[in-house]
């Protein structure tokens, strides 16, 4: 396995400090960086082929690229750039830049301050998931040390330019993470996603040039300027580069945070975690995150890079991988996941709204022995009215575990409508308050 680039200090008491940092060669990666011009550093990260770890996987040294490089406004007077880190984490089954906030919180803003540098921000913003308060209050506390130490402040490292990082929590809505909606709510206004384009990279936070970063992929940046885009590069594919941080949880001996090679495979990763719980049947596995489609027990031999799951038909989206066994019911599963979306679709498009709301009703009703079906066929029906046709890949999301459950396991789901049971539950089974309500509801 690939040595460990982000967490080899992991569980070390005082990792957050910047006494700590210093001691293992923290901040020395942005004392190169700011001898290196602005496009020296944005070819390095090209060159180490890193796409970003939020969701998408847009390659990183090209997003900083887009930045305008002069930008003015209507008076030709000159505007600000600015920078922002997605901190929401808010995608169920990933957890790790919450790992990296507590525990590193320095390999954050050194990432930031060079990223700042190749792309001429003077501001960056560290948007934070609001039920992430000890976070929070480890961002502040590392970026007060930064600041006095003059990593951050009028004259960063005393050269003639000036960075300051400004730490916002949200209020724990999952659509903040999309990063229009997130801007959006950094200004203040209902987290609502923009319409696109025009795109953060022209007019981004206070109508100004913005680029979106995730955690952890600013956290990459440090080790990428110090030990040279070549080894990042090395590990993972030709268009992926370095290690991953998997976020494995479920039915699984040994859940947790992972560092490993970018296009370990899904077999390997879940061998590496100890296997299935109690040694019982793999049904399942989401591999990216809710928004990703299922993959069934037979599909594990992919590599769990970014195309090699697109070629699937997945996604590897925020690296949350969620191990199902035999003894889950599918249905159920995918009835809390379209619960969540149900609960968290910001409703500004009505197909997002109401498809959001008819899926979890249907595949509640499912669950419960009340399908038919034709509601099998309609739920084809449904996704396909969503995906693609919002302002923003939210309800692309919700089609994810939908269509993929019904598609790889619809015996399951027939057994449902032919029992008018759920087959797995024993007869005296009562459905918890939270998702009975939606029993009795039909569309
Ligand atoms: C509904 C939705 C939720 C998202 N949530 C997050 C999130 O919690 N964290 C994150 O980094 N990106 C999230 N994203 C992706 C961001 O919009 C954006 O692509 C990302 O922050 C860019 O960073 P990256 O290039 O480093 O991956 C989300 C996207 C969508 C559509």
């Amino acid at each position: 396995m690939a040595e460990k680039l982000l967490t080899r200090y992991n569980d070390t008491p005082g990792s957050h400090t910047l006494n700590f940092y210093r001691s293992v060669n923290g901040y020395q990666a942005l004392e190169k960086a700011l001898g290196m011009t602005a496009d020296a550093v944005i070819d390095e990260v090209k060159k180490s082929n890193l796409r970003g770890r939020g969701g998408a996987g847009f390659p990183t040294g090209m997003k900083w690229s887009f930045m305008p490089k002069a930008p003015v406004d209507a008076n030709g007077v000159a505007k600000p750039k600015y920078l922002v880190c997605n901190a929401d984490e808010g995608e169920p089954g990933t957890f790790k830049d919450r790992l990296l906030l507590t525990q590193h919180p320095h390999m954050l803003i050194e990432g930031m301050i060079i990223a700042g540098h190749a792309i001429g921000a003077s501001r960056g913003y560290i948007y934070v998931r609001g039920e992430f308060v000890r976070e929070t209050q480890r961002l502040e506390a590392a970026v007060a040390e930064a600041r006095a130490a003059g990593y951050l402040g009028s004259q960063v490292m005393g050269r003639p330019w000036s960075f300051d990082i400004c730490v916002y929590r949200g209020a724990g809505a999952y659509i903040c993470g999309e990063e229009t909606a997130l801007l959006n709510s950094l200004e203040g206004k209902r987290g609502e996603p923009r319409l696109k384009p025009p795109f953060p990279a022209q007019v981004g936070a206070f109508g100004m040039p913005t680029c979106v970063n995730n955690v952890e992929t600013f956290c990459a940046v440090p080790t990428i300027i110090t030990d040279g885009a070549a080894k990042f590069a090395a590990i993972g594919t030709e268009r992926s580069g370095g290690t991953r941080l998997f976020c494995v949880s479920g039915h699984i001996e040994k859940p947790g945070v992972y560092e490993l090679p970018i296009n370990i495979t899904l077999r390997d990763l879940i061998a590496h975690c100890g296997g299935v719980r109690g040694g019982r049947k793999l049904k399942a596995v989401i591999p990216g995150g809710a928004s990703a489609p299922m993959l069934s027990a037979e599909e594990i031999d992919v590599a769990m890079d970014f195309d090699s799951l697109a070629k699937a038909g997945t996604m590897a989206g925020s690296g949350g991988v969620i191990v199902i066994d035999e003894t889950a019911c599918i249905v159920e599963v995918a009835a809390r996941l379209l619960k969540f979306y149900e609960h968290e679709s910001c409703g500004q498009c009505s197909q997002c709204r109401e498809g959001s709301h008819w899926l979890a009703r249907m595949f509640q009703r499912i669950e419960e022995g009340g399908g038919t079906d034709a509601d099998l066929d309609m739920i084809a029906g449904i996704c396909s009215n969503m995906a693609g046709q919002t302002i923003c890949a939210f309800a692309d999301a919700v089609t994810g575990p939908a269509l993929s459950s019904v598609r790889k396991f619809r015996a399951e789901f027939e057994a449902h409508v032919r029992q008018g049971c759920c087959p797995l539950k024993p007869a005296d089974y009562v459905p918890s308050a939270h998702i009975k309500h939606h029993a009795s509801a039909r569309l």
